[in-house]
């Protein structure tokens, strides 16, 4: 059975794919999972009503669900998977280390082989630290900046959406429940692009800030001599310059954004495409910094990212395999290519719909997103909800228009048709009113404080603004 459906377009309010599995097994997971599952980005609430409910195989860039349906995916693991799923020389990588054992009473050598791997590729980094999570690195670079400089503030950046699961930083979010404020304080907030932003939150706490934490680029670019002055102005002021690399690193370029941009920060985290998948995480950094978690100092010693699985051998196996290819193959170059050709056939069909004030698709080809906006030119969950709808029912699941080195010429322009077909709908909703096509209630932000709210929420930050389409964050 397949839920791509891409022939003779009609416009239809009742989806003919088959959930009837996934329906059946959705209320045993809320019964059994809080949320339903394991990632808030991958929630109930993410997804319009009419789609699959749990997947069961990928292979490349398609994934099959509990009913059978195919579809072709963005995103892919939450921007982990940039090889592609079930990616056999990595699997294999993994499978041959697994049969040797996974763990052990000391260190394994594999440790030493993907440091060295990883060291090679980051710039200016002298020593690294692997964990399973992103947020744990995030976090364990806090700490060391905080116990490395003496201070306890840290300056994150109010324009993007996530750095890590840990308190200093969800604290700061929708969803702070459980959080002293006295932790959420500490954290304080500067704008992206706007280095006077930072500057004045350093003469407001004089030799206080400890780090500066944030994603070289995001969904905007950095204006030229941005970087560079936030870096400056880190070393001006005894703070820590530190890297959010999650997102960026293995797709803006190998040695993620500070390489791509030739801005070298003190600290770096990476994750996500390190391991095609597999959980696995780095903190890297200079060994001045890096070296307060280890043996070889008088300094009060810092409690770095000691984990019982923290180096699991088939993870760090993995991810020796995935750097191999990236070496061998243009795996970057693919991923720019896929993203430029799929947004210029998007923006093709945005226009021939004549829908430019109310659908964009943004960011570098590597990393697309789209916003979605009302006939008011209103950021707008209901519309996200309709066009994700849409693309659900032909067989395309794409919370954004994130892409692999599996999606080929053929993947692209199959989505690109569906995309075409979807605006369609779009554009007839904004005559007719969203509510005559769209099945169900809307997506939700994940950050929001109560389950039930407002759907708008999610455009927080630019929300008065109602000129321009503002990035819906898919949250992840
Ligand atoms: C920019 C960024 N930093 C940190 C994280 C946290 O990574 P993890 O989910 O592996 O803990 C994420 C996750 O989405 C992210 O996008």
């Amino acid at each position: 059975m397949s839920g791509i459906r891409l022939s003779d377009e009609s416009i239809t309010t009742a989806s003919t794919t088959d959930y009837s599995r996934s329906r059946a097994l959705q209320p045993r997971a809320h019964e059994l999972i809080p949320g339903g599952a394991h990632t808030y980005a991958k929630g109930d609430d993410q997804f319009p009503v009419e789609a699959p409910g749990f997947m069961v195989r990928g292979k490349g860039c398609h994934a099959w669900d509990l009913d059978g349906n195919e579809f072709i995916e963005y995103g892919m693991g939450l921007r982990s998977v940039t090889l592609g799923h079930a990616y056999p020389s990595v699997i294999e990588a993994a499978h041959r280390q697994m049969q040797l054992g996974v763990n052990f009473t000391r260190p394994a050598k594999i440790e030493v082989d993907l440091a060295e791997a990883m060291l090679e590729l980051v710039d200016g980094a002298d020593m690294v630290k692997f964990a399973k999570n992103g947020s744990d690195v995030t976090t364990a670079a806090v700490k060391l900046a905080r116990a490395c400089t003496g201070r306890d503030l840290v300056a994150i950046c109010a324009d993007q959406p996530f750095f890590s699961t840990d308190d200093w930083f969800i604290g700061t979010t929708q969803m702070n429940a459980g959080i002293p404020a006295v932790i959420s304080d500490l954290t304080l907030k500067f704008r992206y692009n706007d280095l006077e932003s930072l500057r004045s939150l350093f003469d407001q706490y004089p030799d206080r800030i400890a780090c500066v934490l944030f994603e070289a680029e995001a969904m905007t670019p950095p204006e030229p001599g941005f970087l560079a002055g936030v870096k400056a102005l880190c070393d001006r002021k005894g703070s820590l310059l530190i890297f959010d690399e999650m997102i960026t690193g293995f797709r803006w370029h190998i040695g993620g954004a500070q390489k791509f941009h030739g801005v070298t920060p003190h600290l770096s985290t990476f994750g996500k495409a390190m391991g095609n998948g597999f959980a696995i995480a780095a903190l890297m950094g200079k060994r001045e910094i890096m070296r307060l978690g280890g043996l070889d100092h008088d300094e009060p010693r810092v409690f770095l990212l000691s984990t019982t699985h923290g180096a699991e051998t088939h993870a760090l196996a993995a991810s020796l395999e995935v750097i191999r290819i990236y070496q061998r193959e243009d795996v970057i170059g693919h991923l720019w290519r896929a993203g430029e050709r799929l947004r210029d056939r998007v923006d093709r069909s945005v226009a021939g719909h004549g829908l430019q004030r109310h659908f964009k698709v943004l960011g570098r080809p590597c990393n697309l997103v789209f916003a979605t906006c009302d006939a008011e030119m209103k950021p707008s969950q209901e519309f996200r909800t309709l066009f994700l709808q849409e693309l659900i029912r032909r067989g395309v699941i794409g919370p954004s228009f994130v892409v692999s080195y599996s999606h080929s010429d053929a993947d692209i322009d199959r989505t690109a048709e569906v995309v075409h077909q979807a605006l369609e709908v779009y554009r007839k909703a904004l005559e007719d009113g969203v509510g005559r096509y769209l099945e169900g209630r809307p997506v939700q932000p994940v950050n929001r404080r109560y389950n039930q709210q407002g759907a708008l929420q999610r455009c927080a930050p630019n929300a008065s603004d109602r000129t321009k389409p503002i990035f819906v964050d898919p949250g992840e």
